[in-house]
């Protein structure tokens, strides 16, 4: 009973170890965005501060995406699984900063509720400028994935939502070639987002081969648990290579 008992109280305690620095890292990763009412109510984000804003939260947008997606690589190469806990947290955090980045061009650079028919508007300006158009299907695609971030709709969907959360590569990818359009003149900075992008996908190219031999390996017909074994770690590994 008593060993029980502390066994449960070392459990609670590590729980709350990782809330704790989830926690941190929630509060680290919102620093820029502090920074940026800081600045505005001093008046310290330049001659545009609109422009500032919009620079600010794409730019962050961009390197919590690759961020996000350099955590599968970390932990295998590693080997240290908890990292994997900051997945879901540092996911949210950049659709916070797309929404943010979102909310700047609609609501203060474009000025929605704030005139008649600025929703027409808005679209026409999205469909019209290449850049913005491939900026906002990024965004569009963030919506389902933060909204079926929780563990429910990992049960509910089941392998399905591997396949869904993979458009988080698609995301981060037209992240930069947003970046790379709009951009005049030098095009180093988002040319090392993509260097970046790159790296943190391409070895889940090999991971996803392996996976798919292993598979192909079982012997057709093969019954009993062995097949069930060969899914459910297939299932899980898929979910892991996210
Ligand atoms: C995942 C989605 C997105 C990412 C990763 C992203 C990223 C970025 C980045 C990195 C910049 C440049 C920052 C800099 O110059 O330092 C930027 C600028 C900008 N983005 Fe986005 N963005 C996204 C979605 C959107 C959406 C949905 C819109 C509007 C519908 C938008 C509109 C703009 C505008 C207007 C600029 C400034 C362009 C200029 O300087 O002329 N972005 N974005």
């Amino acid at each position: 009973m008593m060993g029980r008992g502390t066994g449960d109280g070392g459990r609670g305690q590590t729980r709350w170890r990782w809330r704790l620095a989830q926690a941190a890292c929630v509060a680290v990763v919102l620093v820029p965005a502090a920074l940026i009412v800081v600045d505005l109510l001093r008046d310290a984000l330049g001659a545009n501060p609109i422009e500032e804003i919009t620079h600010r939260t794409g730019d962050w947008t961009i390197r919590l995406l690759i961020g996000t997606l350099a955590v599968t690589p970390l932990r295998r190469l590693t080997g240290w699984n908890p990292v994997v806990r900051f997945r879901r947290t540092l996911g949210l955090l950049a659709f916070t900063y797309a929404s943010l980045h979102f909310l700047t061009y609609a609501v203060l650079d474009q000025g929605l509720f704030l005139q008649g028919d600025v929703l027409g508007y808005l679209g026409e300006d999205i469909a019209k400028r290449p850049y913005i158009t491939v900026g906002f299907t990024a965004f569009v695609l963030l919506v389902p994935l933060a909204l079926t971030s929780t563990k429910g709709w990992i049960r509910r969907l089941g392998t399905r939502w591997t396949a869904l959360h993979r458009l988080a590569y698609v995301a981060a990818a037209l992240g930069v070639l947003h970046y790379l359009w709009l951009v005049k003149g030098d095009q180093v900075t988002p040319v090392w987002y993509g260097v970046a992008l790159v790296l943190v996908l391409a070895p889940r190219v090999g991971w996803n081969r392996r996976g798919a031999r292993a598979v192909a390996s079982v012997p057709r017909g093969a019954v009993g648990p062995v097949v069930p074994a060969e899914f459910l770690s297939k299932a899980a590994r898929s979910v892991e290579t996210r």
